[in-house]
């Protein structure tokens, strides 16, 4: 099984890392693809496997996919018309594969379209119910037969009035992607407001999408003919660029990230600067250097512009060496505390009581043999061991190369004594 080594612990680190484009954004752009009927070109790709499981998934669907690593660009060209069946083993592999049953409702809206229900995956149930009453508000009913769900309006799809229950982020993406034709206009309330949705949003309205914000949460799309000039450059991977601000602050080291746009994690600066680190931002550039006396904090997740849930496992190892208690609290996902154990066997002091992890910080790690069981839990292990005494080894990893670009470099080029093994 393929592991990396890590040997820590890693005095202050320095250095400068180019952040890549955000995954987040990415899959739901790439399912997009599925509304245009000449090719799209995105740029600033992260080439992570899950874009790598997009691209097959769409292919399977019936689109050309064309992937320029050197210039970090995709071309998707959909001219034939799709299968319309979204098989398990790629909704299994990569939840963001329901990302295709909204695009495929909207250019197929009177057809049956058969997509595999993907089951709870490593962070708990991962449920798509609000996706589907969001395509039934447009006329769309659903059936489920042998694990797949059938989707399919027999009048076409109408404007209407929408409110997501919570907020969820591809249930968002998906039912924007679904009313971008509709007869007449619709009103989803309680919409994700997510950078990686914004995001999505601007690509279909730079391409001839009507999709406006009338309320912070709420927007009203117009259904319109067809999209054109389907090009955009996909934003910078925030959970990325805080991912390598917290190799800087367990190693209370320098390290600038770049490509980045800094409102993306308003909450995770003011987080850091409230531990105790110095935070500088230059236009599209984030630098975090060593503070003089670290706190712990209390925080809690929530949907954005609040701390980030996929930034929490990551701000947990940081805290475990932070003088104090620190708590934080999970509200997003049920099982999200993978990273615990983890640390825990490098001697970290944390308990779990219900959604809540009380940290005890300033404790000097121990390497450890760790097993890595989702993206972000990699990520958070992985900093564990660089501030750990010894040689740790983590295997799965092949969970952080799901969305970390280059993971292996990137933390080599400043200076990580990480290397691979099979
Ligand atoms: N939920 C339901 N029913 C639904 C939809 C969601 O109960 O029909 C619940 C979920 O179970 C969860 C909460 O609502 O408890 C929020 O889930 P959401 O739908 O927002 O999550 P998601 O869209 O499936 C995306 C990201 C995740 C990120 C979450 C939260 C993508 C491809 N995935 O997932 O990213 O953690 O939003 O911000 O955009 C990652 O990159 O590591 C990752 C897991």
């Amino acid at each position: 099984m393929k592991k990396f080594i890590i040997n820590g612990p890693n005095k202050a680190i320095k250095g400068e890392i180019n952040i890549s484009g955000a995954k987040n954004s990415c899959l739901p752009l790439m399912a997009a693809s599925i509304l245009f009927q000449k090719k799209i070109i995105l740029k600033n790709v992260p080439f992570v496997k899950d874009v790598l499981t997009m691209k097959d998934l769409l292919i399977s669907l019936g689109a050309k996919v064309e992937l320029i690593k050197k210039k970090k660009i995709i071309i998707i060209t959909n001219k034939k018309k799709h299968k319309l069946i979204v098989p398990y083993n790629l909704v299994s592999t990569m939840r963001a594969g329901v990302l295709t049953m909204g695009p495929l409702l909207a250019r197929y809206p009177k057809c049956k379209i058969k997509v595999a229900l993907g089951g709870g995956c490593a962070l708990g149930i991962r449920d798509t119910s609000w996706h589907l009453s969001g395509f039934k508000s447009l006329g769309a009913d659903n059936s489920l037969r042998k694990g797949y769900v059938n989707i399919s309006s027999k009048n076409g799809l109408k404007g209407n009035i929408f409110k997501f229950p919570k907020v969820t982020v591809t249930g968002s993406s998906n039912l924007i992607m679904a009313s971008v034709f509709i007869k007449g206009e619709h009103i989803i309330k309680n919409i994700s407001i997510e950078p990686e949705v914004k995001d999505l949003i601007n690509f279909l309205n730079n391409s001839g999408a009507q999709i406006k914000f009338i309320g912070r949460r709420s927007l009203k799309i117009i259904g319109v003919n067809k999209l054109i000039n389907g090009e955009h450059t996909i934003i910078g991977d925030r959970i990325e660029a805080f991912s390598y601000l917290c190799v800087g602050a367990i190693t209370n080291g320098r390290i600038k990230v770049k490509n980045i746009n800094p409102k993306y994690l308003n909450t995770e600066l003011d987080m850091l600067k409230k531990i105790g680190y110095k935070i500088g931002v230059y236009g599209n550039s984030i630098m975090i250097s060593p503070g003089k006396k670290l706190r712990p904090i209390s925080v809690k997740t929530g949907p954005w512009p609040q701390l980030a849930t996929d930034n929490m496992p990551i701000i947990l190892a940081v805290l475990t060496k932070v003088p104090g208690k620190s708590i934080i609290e999970e509200t997003i996902f049920s099982n999200r505390f993978m990273a615990v154990p983890e640390l825990k066997r490098m001697g970290a002091k944390i308990s779990i009581k219900k959604n809540k992890a009380f940290i005890v910080g300033q404790l000097k790690l121990k390497s450890a043999d760790c097993i890595s069981s989702d993206l972000r839990t990699t990520f958070s292990i992985i900093l564990g061991a660089i501030s750990a005494e010894g040689s740790s080894s983590i295997s799965r990893i092949y969970h952080g190369l799901r969305g970390y670009d280059n993971l292996q470099n990137k933390l080599k080029k400043i200076g990580i004594n990480i290397r691979f093994k099979k």
